[in-house]
C-alpha cells in the first residue's frame, strides 16, 4: 500500500482543454478495440500508414527455392530494414531469434504444396498464434476455384471470429489459380470478398486499373511482388502500387532472389516510405550494390 502520508493533490487538470479525439491512421480500422489497433500500428508505420512486410513464406508450399534454402543466411540479414515479416511458425520458431522483436504476420493455413492442385487447407490454432505473440494472421482465399473457394472463404471467417476474440487482425491473402484473368475486375472481388468477410488487410496483386481495387475496399491493401523481375522494373511496380494508393508491399521472391537483397529492400523501402521514384529507387539500389 502506497503511503498516503505525503500524498501531494493534483493541480494540472488543463481545466478549458478539450480532451483530444484521437483519430486513428489505418484503413478501416477505425472502430477496432485497443488491442488490434496496437498491433496494425507495428505493421503499418504510423508517420507513413504504410508498411514493408517482407515474406519469406514460401518453402511451406514450395520447398527450399531459390533465395530461402536457409533463412538463417538468406533472410536474417534483411529482417532490420523490413516493418513486418511474413513467415510459417516453424521458421519463426527454429530461425528467427525472438529478440528480433519485429512484427510477425503469421502464415496461418496450410495444406497444399506445389505438387498437388489446391487441397483442403487447415487453419492453425488461435492459441499457437496467441502463443507467438503474432501481430496478424494469414490466410489465403481460392476466389474463384470451383472446388476449394467456399473452404477457404470459412478459413478467413473462423481466423476473423478467433483473431477478433483476442485482438489479432487477419490478412486476406488472395490467391490466383491458373485460370483466372489477373485484371482489376478479379483482384477488386477477390479483395471486396475478404474485406467483407472481416479481414483488417489484404494482400492481392497490382494490376491495370489497380486504383479501382484499392477505392472499393474498405481495409488497407499490400502487393505480393510475385515472379522475380528485373530490379527496374520490381521497383516500378512497387511505385505504381503506392500511387495507386496500396499501403505497403508483402515482397518475397523480388527481394530474396536480388542480385542484392538488402539493397533491393532498402530501395523498396525508399520507395514505400520515403517518396522515391522508380529512378531515384533504382539508383539508390545501384548505390547500395556491393
Ligand atoms: C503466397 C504468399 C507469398 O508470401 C507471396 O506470394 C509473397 O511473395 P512474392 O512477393 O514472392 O510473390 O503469400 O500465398
Amino acid at each position: 500500500m502506497a503511503d498516503l502520508d505525503e500524498l501531494r493533490e493534483g493541480s494540472e487538470f488543463g481545466l478549458g482543454v478539450v480532451a483530444g479525439n484521437q483519430g486513428y491512421h489505418v484503413k478501416g480500422a477505425n472502430n477496432l478495440p485497443w488491442g488490434m489497433k496496437d498491433r496494425l500500428s507495428r505493421i503499418f508505420n504510423p508517420k507513413t500508414n504504410r508498411t514493408v512486410m517482407l515474406a519469406f513464406d514460401h518453402g511451406f508450399i514450395m520447398g527450399p527455392t531459390s533465395g530461402v534454402e536457409r533463412i538463417d543466411l538468406n533472410i536474417l540479414p534483411l529482417v532490420q530494414y523490413a516493418d513486418c515479416l511474413m513467415c510459417t511458425r516453424g521458421i519463426l520458431q527454429t530461425v528467427i531469434p525472438p529478440d528480433t522483436n519485429k512484427p510477425i504476420c503469421l502464415r496461418s493455413d496450410a495444406g497444399t504444396t506445389i505438387l498437388t492442385e489446391l487441397n483442403d487447407n487447415v487453419l492453425i490454432d488461435i492459441e499457437d498464434a496467441i502463443r507467438l505473440n503474432v501481430s496478424a494472421m494469414a490466410i489465403m482465399l481460392a476466389i474463384g476455384d470451383p472446388a476449394f473457394e467456399a473452404k477457404t472463404v470459412a478459413n478467413l471467417y473462423k481466423a476473423v471470429d478467433s483473431g477478433s476474440r483476442y485482438g489479432i487482425p487477419v490478412m486476406g491473402v488472395t490467391a490466383v489459380g491458373k485460370q483466372m484473368a489477373r485484371d482489376a475486375r478479379y483482384f477488386g472481388l477477390a479483395s471486396r470478398v475478404c474485406a467483407e468477410n472481416g479481414a483488417n488487410i489484404v494482400k492481392t496483386y497490382y494490376c491495370e486499373g489497380f486504383e479501382k481495387v484499392i477505392a472499393a475496399c474498405s481495409v488497407p491493401i499490400v502487393i505480393a511482388g510475385g515472379k522475380k523481375l528485373p530490379e527496374k522494373e520490381a521497383l516500378e511496380l512497387c511505385y505504381k502500387a503506392i500511387n495507386d494508393g496500396a499501403s505497403g508491399v508483402d515482397m518475397g521472391r523480388n527481394v530474396f532472389q536480388s542480385a542484392s537483397p538488402a539493397a533491393m529492400i532498402q530501395a523498396v523501402h525508399g520507395i514505400v516510405h520515403g517518396g522515391l521514384t522508380p529512378e531515384e529507387g533504382f539508383e539508390l539500389f545501384k548505390e547500395l550494390t556491393v
